[in-house]
């Protein structure tokens, strides 16, 4: 089977690819991404030379270049990663988003329902899309597959609009669509621009952690290979124009996430808890930021049997373990248009 990934080199597309190409030398996979700012090759290095692994340098919003390599390719599943995702930077660029996430998705649903024309029997466009179309959440509830959309950023708008669309081209074209809206991933290969690798990376040059307000908002962590595997369990057992919420069951509130990046800090240098804890320093907070996000995962438990398997404080070490270990991926993603990010966003005093 051909298998076409976007956004492969991004956090969730390379680690998934990381995954599933050596376990499935059966099937050719395909990497399509833009390499913009997040995505980076050397997360791959590792597969890069399989035979049954290929790249190619795609951007999703020029449907001409998109149509060529999905035509040449001939995809029997799309999974399509590749997005925008990162809310601070869509409320300064929302742009970019309405490009990548909404163009981007229109022009590969198009390419996909004009190789597939003749027959859409064993494709399959898999759609990965995150909780926060759903909006926010108060102290109680949980999001599901019914929850009405009700997306607050920019970021999560253009989600919204591309979940849209790919069950519009269900509804109307009959394309093989399956949609999956998961919760905050974490885990190794993270761009710096995230809660949790922001913290690690800071925390190892002793700079102040910028957490938002109070830190007391709410977020459901899932370790990044249980998201994968999530996936991979939709593309073999998950009905056609279904919808499966992905969670990790575990509610923490941004300041208890940075307090265990501190407390795994300090056994991983064998130092004390103390200096990372007196690095918090809390900031401004995000302009509309969404307080809770928890999901309600009983259907893809149910219906297919999936679970996480990483507890939260398992995860958590081993990514920080992860962060202290490769030092040449970090010196790769700071490049300057991350520094320059990392400047106008919050400003020279908490980072430099
Ligand atoms: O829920 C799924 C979503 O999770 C994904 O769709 C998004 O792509 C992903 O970025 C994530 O969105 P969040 O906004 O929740 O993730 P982020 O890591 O940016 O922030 C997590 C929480 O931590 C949020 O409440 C804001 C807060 N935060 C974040 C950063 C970067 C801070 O307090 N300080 C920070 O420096």
């Amino acid at each position: 089977m051909n298998i076409l990934v976007t956004g492969g080199c991004g956090f969730i597309g390379a680690n998934f690819l990381r995954r599933m190409v050596p376990r499935h030398p059966e099937h050719q996979f395909l990497n399509l991404d833009a390499l913009t700012y997040a995505g980076n090759p050397l997360s791959l290095q590792e597969i890069e030379d399989l035979p049954n692994y290929d790249f190619a340098k795609v951007n999703l919003a020029h449907s001409a270049d998109t149509h060529q390599v999905v035509e040449a390719f001939q995809p029997d599943w799309v999974i399509h990663f590749a997005a925008e995702t990162h809310v601070d930077r869509s409320i300064k660029f929302p742009g970019d988003f309405i490009q990548s996430n909404i163009i981007g998705t229109y022009n590969l649903l198009e390419s996909c329902r004009t190789i597939w024309s003749d027959q859409f029997e064993g494709r399959i466009f898999h759609h990965v899309s995150t909780d926060e179309v759903f909006g926010e959440l108060g102290e109680t509830g949980a999001f599901s597959e019914t929850t009405p959309y009700d997306p607050s950023s920019p970021y999560s708008a253009s989600k919204a609009s591309s979940d849209h669309l790919v069950r519009a081209w269900n509804h109307t074209y009959g394309l093989p669509v399956k949609i999956t809206n998961c919760s905050n991933n974490y885990g190794p290969y993270q761009f710096p621009e995230k809660l949790i690798p922001v913290m690690v990376l800071k925390g190892l040059t002793m700079e102040p952690l910028p957490v938002y307000g109070k830190g007391a908002n709410i977020r459901d962590w899932l370790f990044v290979n249980d998201h994968v595997d999530a996936i991979w369990t939709v593309l073999e057992r998950g009905e056609i124009g279904e919808t499966y919420a992905i969670g990790g069951n575990s509610e923490r509130t941004n300041l208890q996430v940075v307090e265990g990046i501190c407390r795994s800090l300090a056994q991983l240098t064998n130092s004390s808890e103390d200096q990372y804890l007196q690095l918090i320093s809390f900031v401004a907070d995000r302009p509309g930021h969404d307080f809770r996000y928890a999901i309600d995962a009983s259907k893809i438990r149910e219906k297919l049997g999936w679970e996480p398997s990483v507890t939260f404080e398992e995860g958590l070490h081993q990514t920080v373990e992860w962060y202290l270990q490769n030092p040449e991926w970090i010196n790769s993603v700071k490049t300057g248009a991350y520094r320059e990010w990392i400047d106008t966003h919050y400003g020279k005093g908490v980072n430099s």
